[in-house]
């Protein structure tokens, strides 16, 4: 059968208006737009870029590269890609300081996400390389009221399990009654005017649910102890706590309330990767058949008089590459203990910058009783523990077993909990996480945990910046280093994300073509 033209398919579809923009774009004849463009002018002809660490950085500027005409080999220690945007499956394995080899003994088709586990709806480069290597994407539900607070052993309310939804509501309503009696008072603005004033009790009353006397009390939004149902069940809810028993029990204080949910990167929308986050780096890998060397351990980078001279080892020994240009990934407490010959400012840099100290565990159920007991579906329980955090699966709702994060920590509680042994972290993650979820014990199968700070490539979650380190250390590594470039999360103000990896790896392949062809660029280019 003869193909259409482009042409022909608009005349015959013109009348089907409605449908013909995404027919076009599924039959390909119109490019799908990017989210994200990146587009540089010119030919990197064939020259040679050796790019150390084949994690998402490194694999975008592999593939960015192989668009302009570069040619590009990956050494990466590990035997998989991805670095830190790892899933860990049947057979994943880790490897950290002092421990033995850990291998998942997870289900077939059960995983975790140990690393990133999601995506903010701004990050729009991420997108773009979803859309683009045709990973899908799903919602990742981070906000979920029908999770707990849990304050272990402080105040009225330690021990129990308190409903995200309960807490919020009454908090709200206790601090709105609070403010317009003294609004009411004219005790808050005296400046105001009436109708100001009035406006704002209005709106008051409604943020707060408070009654007509402008007092709390508790509403459905805080939900149920008996739901409502057929007949006569009206439903019945319980008596709100007290703002007392709030304040002591340790709910309002900032570091246990998750502030952080209101930071503009965990603002729902979030999304994640279809069938776990390491999809995005296979994606890339694919796209990358050949070019990636793994078991290759690098030992030492230096700059030599027109090019770079990198020694690694693999399983068959000691091997030494040259190479025109070079971007270097490595995370920098790696980087640290290899032998290079950079400048004083950027070796300090190196040796200086500190990254998160951060674990999280894989605990796989054999039922999803948080789903069906529960009625959590995605979402974050938070402690006061050492837990901080269990993380609710946002994917495969009311399938049959399930991987729940059992605890993400961070600094010193990610520290202690790092040092123990594999077994000893299950076990504190089952006790601790038991006292929330009786149901712990009976449905408990196996886990995986990684603490990223002791683990082998890698040595920390990612890089932590003070303002004075961003004017000083952070700086000293924007630049190359004679022929070495370096890339990486680290080199962003989008630490912790992969959209700063992917950032980073653009701005780098634009000042290293920039430089190959002569050309004044700079980075982000044509938006
Ligand atoms: N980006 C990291 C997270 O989502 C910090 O937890």
């Amino acid at each position: 059968m003869r193909k259409l033209t482009r042409r022909e398919f608009l005349t015959r579809t013109g009348t089907l208006a409605g449908v013909a923009y995404p027919a076009m774009l599924s039959m390909g004849f119109l490019p799908a737009a990017p989210a994200h463009p990146f587009r540089l002018e010119g030919d990197g002809a064939g020259r040679q870029v050796l790019i150390l660490g084949a994690g998402l950085a490194g694999m975008s500027a592999a593939y960015e590269l192989g668009k302009l005409g570069y040619r590009c080999t990956i050494l990466e220690a590990r035997d998989r890609a991805g670095g830190r945007c790892f899933s860990v499956r049947k057979g994943s394995i880790n490897i950290e300081t002092g421990q033995p080899l850990h291998t998942a003994n997870f289900d077939e088709g059960q995983y975790f996400n140990a690393g990133p586990s999601r995506i903010p709806h701004h990050h729009a480069l991420t997108l773009h390389y979803c859309k683009e290597l045709n990973v899908p994407i799903q919602i990742y539900n981070n906000v979920n009221e029908a999770a707990y607070y849990f304050s272990e052993g402080k105040g009225p309310l330690s021990n129990k399990k308190v409903r995200i939804r309960e807490v919020r509501h009454d908090v709200r309503g206790w601090l709105c009654e609070l403010l317009a009696k003294g609004m009411d008072g004219g005790r808050v603005d005296a400046q105001m005017s009436r109708e100001d004033t009035q406006k704002i009790i209005e709106y008051l009353r409604a943020e707060g649910g408070l009654d007509i006397d402008k007092l709390y009390k508790a509403s459905a939004r805080r939900g149920y102890i008996e739901p409502p149902g057929a007949g006569e069940k009206t439903g019945r809810i319980a008596d709100p706590y007290a703002l007392s028993e709030l304040l002591a029990s340790g709910l309002m204080d900032p570091d246990f309330y998750n502030v952080a949910e209101y930071t503009y990167e965990l603002q729902m929308t979030l999304f994640q990767a279809v069938g776990g986050m390491d999809r995005i780096a296979a994606a890339l890998e694919k796209r990358l058949d050949g070019l990636i060397r793994y078991h290759s351990e690098v030992s030492s980078i230096h700059n030599t008089e027109q090019g770079v001279r990198v020694v690694y080892k693999d399983k068959t020994g000691e091997h030494s590459m040259d190479s025109d240009l070079c971007i270097c990934t490595i995370p920098l407490p790696v980087l640290s203990n290899i032998d290079h010959n950079f400048s004083s400012d950027a070796s300090r840099a190196i040796d200086s910058i500190t990254y998160m100290q951060t674990g999280k565990i894989g605990l796989q159920f054999r039922r999803r009783f948080w789903e069906e007991d529960e009625h959590i579906y995605g979402g974050i329980t938070h402690t006061n523990n050492q837990l901080t955090q269990i993380f609710y699966p946002s994917y495969d709702y009311l399938s049959g077993k399930g991987i729940l994060i059992g605890y993400y920590n961070f600094n010193e509680k990610a520290r202690v909990t790092g040092e123990l042994s594999y077994q000893q972290r299950e076990a504190f993650a089952l006790e601790k996480g038991g006292l929330i979820h009786p149901q712990y014990p009976h449905e408990f199968e196996t886990s995986f945990s990684v603490s990223w700070h002791k683990t082998k490539y890698t040595l920390g979650g990612w890089a932590l910046y003070s303002a004075d380190e961003r004017q000083s250390l952070y700086k000293a590594l924007l630049q190359p280093d004679k022929q070495v470039y370096f890339a990486g999360e680290h080199l962003t103000y989008l630490n912790a994300w992969m959209a700063g990896a992917f950032e980073s790896a653009r701005s780098v392949v634009a000042s290293l073509h920039a430089r190959v062809t002569g050309q004044t660029l700079s980075y982000p280019t044509g938006r």
